[in-house]
């Protein structure tokens, strides 16, 4: 993801540093990291920033990813995690993409046992948090 980044000239910050055991499915989960942080780069214009970070917090997994860039309108916000489902700005942006990342990443996210959610102030970056049941590590 870093490459696609740099492709951009967004500065992408991890802060992933504490170890957060949690259990699912290697690749599924990867998917969700890459969803969440392919849209934070291609809703960000250059020179924008991406913020991804790993934490616990209430007894849970945390991980989220947050934007510099366009932001999501709130009429949009509970619309995003639906099927096909591309705000405005999005489809005139010329942005390639069918509506279908967010609604693999809730699926997955719920398969798990978690959830995810967005927040957005429109024009000015979004945050989406994921969270999933916590793992002592001892599987791993
Ligand atoms: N980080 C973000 N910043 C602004 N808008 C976003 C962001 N992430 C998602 N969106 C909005 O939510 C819509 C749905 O996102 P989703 O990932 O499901 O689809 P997509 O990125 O348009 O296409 P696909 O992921 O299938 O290639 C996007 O079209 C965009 O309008
Ligand atoms: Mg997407």
């Amino acid at each position: 993801m870093r490459l696609l980044a740099e492709d951009k000239k967004i500065a992408l910050r991890c802060d992933t540093s504490e170890r957060v055991y949690i259990e699912g499915s290697r690749a599924r989960l990867k998917q969700v990291v890459v969803n969440l942080v392919d849209n934070a780069i291609k809703y960000t214009p250059e020179g924008g920033e991406v913020h991804v970070a790993v934490s616990e917090g209430d007894g849970k997994a945390i991980l989220e990813v947050s934007d510099s860039g366009v932001g999501i309108p709130a009429e949009s916000l509970p619309q995003i995690f639906e099927r096909f489902y591309r705000s405005d700005k999005a489809r005139t942006r010329k942005l390639g993409g069918t509506g279908l990342g967010l609604s693999i990443v809730r699926s997955i996210c719920k398969a798990h046992g978690g959830d995810v959610t967005a927040e957005s102030t429109d024009g000015n970056g979004s945050r989406f948090r994921v969270e999933l049941p916590l793992s002592d590590g001892t599987s791993v």
